[in-house]
């Protein structure tokens, strides 16, 4: 490739045909799904204003500290960014349009987000995530119908070594408690804390809790428990979605150190997580949101959802060996002569009104070389019009897998053609 041919940005990736049957046929699973459910198609704008996902996701956190593509819109100053997720935009939308007004909401949408993460196998800056949330619900069933309807999916999808994940956050009062003993406890020890760390001390504490680095996890470990300080309330709550889990035998394992990057969680969180996919092997994730709907402006309503990862999802069923068969044509229609050409494209138009998927051949060639494309298509039959055919106002089938080729009036055609499509 010449230096001066252009390259995709890094991290954003081309789909490409083959690929694409494999995104195509992974959507239509994923709608039916979501249907089966009752959850309803929501459309938002990819950008939105930068203030929306820094109320929503948190000033102290990854992404909006710096994983957002935030610019400014040259005609008016405004500042806007490329959505990083989806709950922020789909809450504001439901607010601004007065959704909750009578009636909780299932709602999903699809579509990609943008986070300048470093490029890695499964971390894109450019993503799809399909997003579910279920607004103006407070109780457990909902929580625990979402994880339901996840291992319902990943059942449908033939993924086994996917493990559910679970915590709870307790309430922002329990929240605040415990971020006040994490500053005293971390405040002492900030000899042991890297230069993350310190900086998130009176930020976001919380965080310091998500650390890799090694050399912190014996101080971490023995840091105060949200645990200790979650309400009745909330536990009874946790205690509930796990009964409804237990009930239908979806295994999940309590994982206290389970935080979340973004700030607007509280209560229960879960995350679906393989080995499978190396370092990035969260394939899905969320939990509840309770304050969101009143941080974002609207009246005190709770929520909860989740989102998945669609490329990371795709590579677990790619690495499975999964296969789909070929997308392919019905009939490859190849003509030769001015006459022929002219009845040719009639005569592919006719057999897609009768419900075919047609490819005309175009740009002239030997009959020959014009056979060679007919097989590679895939199609089931080559549709052969020579000056011959087309002055008897006939056609000719020839069966790709082999067989007599057969020549045809044309209102016999579509019927020949048909006896031939598996
Ligand atoms: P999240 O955990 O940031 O949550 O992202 C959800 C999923 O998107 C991840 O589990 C992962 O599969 C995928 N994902 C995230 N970042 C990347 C990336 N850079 N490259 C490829 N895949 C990625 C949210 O976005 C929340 N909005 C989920 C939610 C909905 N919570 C409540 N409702």
């Amino acid at each position: 490739m010449s230096d001066k041919t252009l390259q995709a940005v890094r991290g954003m990736n081309d789909i490409l045909p083959d690929e694409a049957e494999l995104w195509l046929w992974f959507e239509e699973v994923v709608r039916d799904w979501l249907h089966s459910y009752g959850y309803r198609n929501i459309r938002m704008p990819l950008v939105e204003p930068t203030a929306l996902f820094k109320r929503a996701i948190g000033e102290v956190t990854d992404i909006v500290e710096k994983e957002m593509y935030s610019f400014e819109d040259s005609l008016n100053g405004d500042l806007l960014t490329l959505r990083p997720e989806g709950t922020a935009s789909c809450v504001r939308a439901v607010l601004q349009h007065n959704l909750l007004y009578n009636a909780p909401q299932r709602l999903y949408y699809s579509g990609q987000m943008f986070r300048h993460e470093r490029p890695q196998k499964g971390r894109y800056r450019q993503f799809n995530q399909y997003g579910v949330e279920a607004l103006g619900f407070a109780g457990p069933d909902i929580d625990a119908e979402q994880i339901l309807m996840c291992a319902r999916l990943w059942h449908k999808l033939g993924l086994r070594d996917v493990t559910l994940q679970m915590n709870t956050l307790g309430d922002a009062a329990a929240r605040k408690r415990h971020r006040a003993k994490l500053i005293d406890y971390f405040g002492r020890r900030q000899d042991m804390l890297d230069a993350d760390a310190v900086r998130r001390l009176h930020t976001n504490p919380l965080r310091i809790l998500d650390s890799k680095n090694p050399a912190m996890q014996g101080l971490i470990d023995a840091a105060p428990k949200l645990m200790d300080e979650i309400d009745d309330d909330a536990l009874q709550h946790f205690a509930a979605v796990q009964a409804i889990l237990e009930q239908h035998d979806v295994a999940f394992e309590i994982n206290p150190r389970l935080v979340r990057g973004l700030d607007y969680y509280n209560r229960t969180v879960f995350e679906w997580v393989t080995t499978d996919l190396g370092a990035q092997g969260t394939i899905c994730a969320g939990g509840r949101y309770d304050g969101l709907i009143e941080q974002i402006g609207g009246k005190p309503a709770p929520a909860t959802g989740f989102a998945m990862g669609v490329e990371r999802l795709l590579a677990l069923l790619q690495d499975s060996g999964m296969t789909l068969p070929r997308q392919q044509v019905d009939a490859y229609v190849a003509h030769q002569g001015e006459l022929a050409g002219r009845l040719a494209s009639s005569v592919a138009e006719r057999l897609r009104d009768d419900g075919l998927r047609v490819l005309l051949h175009c740009g002239g060639g030997s009959f020959k070389s014009q056979m060679k494309k007919a097989d590679a298509s895939g199609a089931y039959v080559a549709v052969v019009i020579g000056d011959d055919e087309a002055r008897a106002g006939e056609a000719s089938v020839k069966p790709m897998q082999g067989g007599e080729q057969t020549r045809v009036a044309l209102d016999a055609l579509t019927r020949t053609v048909n006896q031939f499509i598996k």
